[in-house]
């Protein structure tokens, strides 16, 4: 199936391929002996290492406080300095990045760049349904759970940062340990005429009608920095001009330190 759709991708002629969770060698090299630039996000060190000695071009460093799918449980400024350390390949840091001043702090750290999920799902163009963007302009960090609940379309174990909602608080404190075999499979919401079931991964979306509220809304820790729906370029430019003041703000500071000395 993997391999297929990599067939598929590679007839289209796409150049750049992102993959993520298990380092699946066969797909890196298949990637690679095509002439195509391969990114492998990983969570842990040992995924590092093993997503470099596949042949992987750049490795992005995804910490726990990502929204959606969370490999690891480093925290993302933990993981980043650990990663740089074990790969001599570009890293970009990924999870909780909203501002410019977590994108300032990676490249400090010596990231190349960031990988932004959440920042982006609350903008205009983004596909997401209204409702899970307006729920990422009103929660705060705190209001993001890692449970392994959503999982009816995943392996047993595949944990999710989402918002609380009245799935996850009816989970108690048991956020981790669901058996996909043991949940139900009850269809509580539509896209066109495809079901979405009740536990799945599926996120709401433009099209999606039905339970929203119950679906899995991914969002990162760095959500609380997220306060309106803008377009995308805004987002962009909004990250881009507050690292850069930073960055000026360091320079001219190291230039007068170097002055007085
Ligand atoms: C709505 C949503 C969907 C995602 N889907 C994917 C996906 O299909 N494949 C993937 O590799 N990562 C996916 N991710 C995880 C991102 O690659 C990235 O690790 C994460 O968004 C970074 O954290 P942040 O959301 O705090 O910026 C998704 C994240 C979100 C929020």
């Amino acid at each position: 199936m993997l391999q297929q759709q990599i067939e598929t991708c590679l007839a289209m002629e796409v150049a750049v391929f992102s993959f993520f969770w298990d380092v699946v060698p066969e797909a890196v090299s298949r990637v690679k002996t095509a002439g195509g630039l391969l990114l492998h996000q990983v969570g842990t060190l040992r995924a590092a290492r093993e997503a470099e000695a596949a042949g992987a071009d750049v490795l992005i460093a995804q910490g726990q406080d990502a929204g959606g799918h969370v490999h690891g449980r480093t925290p993302t400024f933990e993981l980043l300095p650990a990663v740089l350390e074990t790969t001599a390949l570009p890293v970009v840091a990924s999870g909780g990045i909203c501002t410019g001043l977590a994108l300032a702090e990676a490249l400090a750290m010596g990231a190349q760049g960031v990988q932004c999920g959440t920042a982006f799902l609350a903008t205009q163009e983004s596909f997401a349904h209204d409702c899970h963007k307006r729920r990422i302009v009103d929660a705060g960090p705190q209001d993001t759970v890692l449970t392994d609940g959503f999982v009816l379309n995943w392996p047993k174990g595949s944990a999710v940062r989402v918002l609380r909602n009245s799935v996850t608080d009816g989970f108690g404190t048991d956020l981790m340990g669901h058996d996909p075999d043991a949940i139900p499979r009850e269809v509580i919401a539509h896209d066109d005429d495809i079901p979405r079931l009740r536990q799945s991964t599926d996120s709401p979306l433009r099209t999606t009608t039905g339970a929203l509220e119950q679906m899995p809304h991914y969002a990162g820790t760095g959500l609380g920095e997220i306060v309106e729906i803008v377009p995308a370029a805004r987002r962009l430019l909004d990250l881009c001009t507050e690292a850069a003041a930073l960055r000026d703000i360091a320079g001219r500071a190291q230039a007068s330190g170097e002055g007085a000395a």
